[in-house]
């Protein structure tokens, strides 16, 4: 049987990225007759440990707080969405295209104040994706594509500063884990650019020939 084939996505929140998972695989579904089945997936998840995150992340203001228990929960909603969907999904042969994985631990609770080693150990025998695209987003412009969309009020993660900080150890990461694949992609402009960047890095990225 064939074996499957994993994309994260990721980059800080506003900067287009979900948009840009279902694009990649509206494009792929019509171009690569490889994958038969294409799952597309995100995290938090509504699992047992995802629906607790998703009330917090409402209920809670301050981006630093409770650094701690944000990453266990998590880690944990991450363990339980592989055990359950991905790692079935990649054992039957399918293309994985998941809207955030565990570069968003690295970064989101980096800057909450974690140290990426901490984090990095929790995350022992988790499967890893073969290809992240990360798409780049100045906060500013991100910050501003948050305020025009949320018309509940920002999340606890969407403040400008915090934001801003978060970027840059997003940026990083394709240093400080050359094995892991992380692709920068420049994520300005309309959402067609962003779809024909994506299309271009998957091409050109050495692992394309596991997906086209
Ligand atoms: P988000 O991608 O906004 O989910 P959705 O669009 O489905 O609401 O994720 C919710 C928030 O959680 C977002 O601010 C990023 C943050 N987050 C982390 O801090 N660490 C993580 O490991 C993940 C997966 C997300």
């Amino acid at each position: 049987m064939a074996k499957g084939f994993f994309i994260a996505f990721e980059g800080i929140d506003g900067s287009g990225k979900t948009e840009q998972v279902f694009r990649l695989a509206q494009w792929l579904f019509s171009t690569s007759k490889k994958f038969t089945s294409i799952v597309c997936t995100r995290e938090p998840t509504w699992g047992t440990y995802g629906r607790r995150l998703r009330r917090f992340l409402h209920s809670e203001k301050d981006p630093y707080a409770g650094a701690e228990r944000f990453l266990k929960l998590y880690v944990a909603d991450r363990k339980e969405h592989c055990a359950k969907e991905i790692v079935p999904a990649l054992k039957a042969g399918k293309l994985v295209l998941c809207d955030r994985f565990m570069h968003s631990s690295y970064a989101f609770q980096q800057t909450q104040g974690i140290a990426l080693k901490r984090i990095v150990q929790m995350h022992a025998g988790v499967a890893r994706p073969d290809l992240v695209l990360l798409i780049d987003l100045p906060a500013k412009e991100a910050f501003g594509r948050l305020s025009k969309r949320n018309v509940k009020g920002n999340e606890k993660f969407e403040r400008l500063e915090f934001m801003a900080r978060l970027r840059s150890l997003y940026l990083r990461l394709p240093k400080q884990f050359p094995k892991d694949r992380i692709v920068v992609i420049n994520g300005r402009g309309s959402r067609e650019q962003v779809a024909v960047r994506v299309k271009a890095a998957v091409i050109k990225s050495g692992v394309a020939a596991g997906v086209l």
